[in-house]
């Protein structure tokens, strides 16, 4: 018996049924599974009963988990540390008003692939919904390799081994954190090929909000060639909503789409996502990366500075 899988459109995301993933999976069924994950991009998993620790469990089936962004001195609500808290929750479990926090929400609603400002990127990611708005909040998903396939031959002769530089910081900025373009030069980078081959075979483009500039172009001409390549992969013909219930899961592949939060009521209802992240092939054993990139950052992503954090107030 085979697991179930029906497409959410013609080339991209599919729905999974027919598998129980909160228990232990053999090894054929694992296999249907990856190759659905492969083929498809996004798969969608209804009402999963997975729990914090089913959920890290599961996520090992793509490979490497990750361990998640943490600051020392900064504890997290998340009962396991491969988990990364995607909710617009504080500590107390109460609806934050944390400007940095509601910042790095606002970053989460533009168009970007996970962690690709970092050197190792990430292959997979697993957003598990406990608890849902009553309207509004689905996650957006779009499709990379479609996106290139369709690139007119004349674009993909001119970004044929192009490389592009990323930064979480860029990305910061562009949500509306207060970073002058000298601050985020100071901070670390990130580069990587705007078009890749994906595990599938396929071509796919890689850009999105962390993606700052281009190597050896002109900044404006760089920014304008990653903004047009943005908006070519988030065009209709090539996007999905995944709406949730508590209990449902999405899982991307990082390399080969893009996906943005979706726009809610934040200040007025609870959203409860918890994310883990698969490092691609051939780095399981790197450390814990982002601790170290954060610190030579000399920032994290919830620990501005008091400097920072007046502007932040100061602006919102
Ligand atoms: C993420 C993310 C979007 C969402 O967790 O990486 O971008 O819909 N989440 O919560
Ligand atoms: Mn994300």
């Amino acid at each position: 018996m085979g697991i179930a899988v029906t497409p959410l459109s013609q080339r991209f995301g599919a729905e999974i049924a027919d598998v129980d993933i909160a228990r232990p999976l053999d090894e054929a069924t694992k296999a249907e599974i990856r190759a659905a994950q492969d083929t498809w991009g996004v798969t969608v998993w209804r009402d999963t009963g997975l729990d914090d620790a089913g959920h890290v469990a599961f996520s090992r089936l793509f490979g490497h988990v990750e361990l998640a962004p943490r600051h020392p001195g900064k504890p997290s609500r998340m009962s396991e540390p491969e988990l990364f808290d995607a909710s617009n929750l504080g500590l107390d479990g109460e609806i934050t008003d944390n400007p940095s926090i509601r910042l790095g929400a606002a970053g989460n609603r533009l168009w970007h692939s996970d962690s690709s400002f970092m050197d190792v990127r990430s292959a997979q990611a697993l957003l598990l919904c406990h608890e849902a708005p009553p309207h509004g909040g689905p996650t957006w998903f779009a499709d990379s390799r479609s996106a290139y396939d369709d690139l007119p031959q004349a674009m993909k002769e001119r970004i044929e081994g192009l490389e592009a530089r990323h930064s979480y910081f860029w990305s910061r900025r562009r949500a509306g954190y207060p970073y002058t373009e000298a601050e985020v030069d100071a901070k670390p980078h990130a580069t990587h090929r705007l078009v890749h081959t994906h595990a599938s075979g396929r071509k796919a483009l890689f850009v999105g909000a962390h993606t700052r500039d281009i190597v050896g172009m002109d900044r404006d001409e760089g920014r304008a060639l990653i903004d047009e390549l943005i908006e070519w992969c988030t065009r209709p013909e090539y996007v999905i909503s995944v709406h949730y219930r508590p209990g449902d899961m999405a899982v991307w592949d990082n390399l080969a789409t893009l996906h943005r939060g979706g726009e809610y009521d934040d200040t007025q209802y609870r959203r409860d996502m918890r994310r883990t992240t698969v490092r691609a092939p051939g780095a399981d054993a790197a450390p814990d990366h982002y601790t170290a990139m954060f610190a030579a950052a000399g920032d994290t992503p919830f620990s501005p500075s008091d400097a920072m954090k007046e502007r932040v107030l100061v602006k919102a």
